[in-house]
């Protein structure tokens, strides 16, 4: 199923596709390659969205920049000073926060118009041709998402690329989840988490990581047993107090790297992932009017970004989101919902 969703000031056509499978329906627009809704139902059978988005293409041109449902490249997540060495080549970004590079810059993959490569009924591809220099970076890159709901509620998506130079490729999803539903108006900070990760990145007042992995021992970052993520959110550990709650990368130690339960709806969802970390941002600063008109407020979404590690082209000692010319990239991150 397909339906118009909007038309941009430049007056390109967005489109909205509908794709089922495993007793779970998303929209995902061509506009960003946003996920746009992921409808799921609860232990009693009632169907809810369980992420924040916009009602058409243009709330993602206008919204506060909460990256919404986006499809984030060719790098996320930040770049101490906008710019870093590849090789022997200086490469420069934009600085869009403070002196830094967040997520791209401003010309990021979800302010783009991809291409429709393929779809079914359970399945869709999209393609983006991002040119030679594009936010900085070397070389012409052809890279493709591809979402995919599989059996038993599984929720996959797929990144592809290729670049005719070296270059970076580091692509994730910046979806929001509120596993009681985007609607409810609440706080997901009953939800409870697993994160089994054993260190996280520590960052300074910029958001940037100062290299250190510290342990989550004995710490507010211990996920590792089930915890409502309000539990010790506001606690006095300076990495909380810097980032005015969760917003840090936790190395993927195992499969799954998180899971998400809401105990009101019985909703859980495990995230699986072949990339080394995984960001999780409490929503500390959303403030957005979202799909219906509903305000997504504090704290309201939880967002789960598997990535490299931030700032990773500063940190040869990390894995490295270097490609080679003519090398195949390829990430994939399951989401599987049970309820
Ligand atoms: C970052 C947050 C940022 C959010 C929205 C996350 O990936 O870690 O610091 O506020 O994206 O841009």
């Amino acid at each position: 199923m397909k339906k118009n969703f909007g038309i941009l000031p430049d007056g390109t056509q967005a489109t909205l596709y509908t794709i089922t499978g495993g007793g779970l329906t998303a929209t995902v627009t061509d506009f960003g390659a946003h996920l746009v809704s992921l409808f799921v139902p609860d232990r009693n059978g009632n169907v809810d969205d369980v992420v924040l988005g916009y009602d058409d293409a243009n709330g993602y041109l206008t919204g506060n920049g909460a990256y919404l449902g986006a499809t984030v490249g060719r790098n996320a997540n930040r770049v101490k000073g906008a710019s870093f060495m590849l090789g022997d080549t200086r490469i420069r970004m934009s600085a869009n926060e403070g002196e830094n590079n967040l997520h791209s810059g401003p010309d990021g993959f979800h302010l783009r118009m991809w291409n429709l490569v393929r779809r079914g009924p359970h399945f869709i591809t999209l393609n983006l041709v991002s040119p030679q220099g594009d936010q900085g970076f070397p070389g012409k890159a052809d890279i493709y998402v591809t979402y995919s709901l599989e059996k038993d509620g599984v929720l996959r998506i797929r990144y592809d690329g290729i670049c005719d130079r070296d270059t970076v490729m580091n692509m994730t999803n910046h979806s929001y989840f509120n596993l009681a539903g985007h609607h409810r108006g609440e706080a997901a900070m009953k939800q409870e988490l697993i994160l089994p990760g054993r260190f996280f990145n520590p960052d300074d007042a910029e958001n940037i990581p100062t290299g250190e992995l510290r342990s989550v021992d004995g710490t507010p970052m211990d996920f590792r047993q089930p915890k409502p993520i309000g539990r010790d959110i506001d606690c006095d550990y300076d990495p909380l107090h810097l980032q005015a709650g969760y917003d840090h990368n936790w190395e993927v130690f195992c499969s799954p790297c998180a899971i998400l339960r809401d105990p009101g709806s019985g909703r859980e969802m495990a995230v699986s992932t072949d990339c080394p970390g995984i960001q999780f941002y409490a929503g500390n600063f959303l403030n957005e009017t979202g799909k219906g008109g509903i305000s997504y407020g504090f704290r309201e979404g939880i967002a789960l970004e598997t990535q490299f590690y931030p700032d990773s082209v500063h940190h040869s000692e990390w894995p490295q989101p270097f490609v080679k010319a003519g090398e195949h990239y390829h990430s994939e991150t399951a989401y599987k919902f049970s309820w």
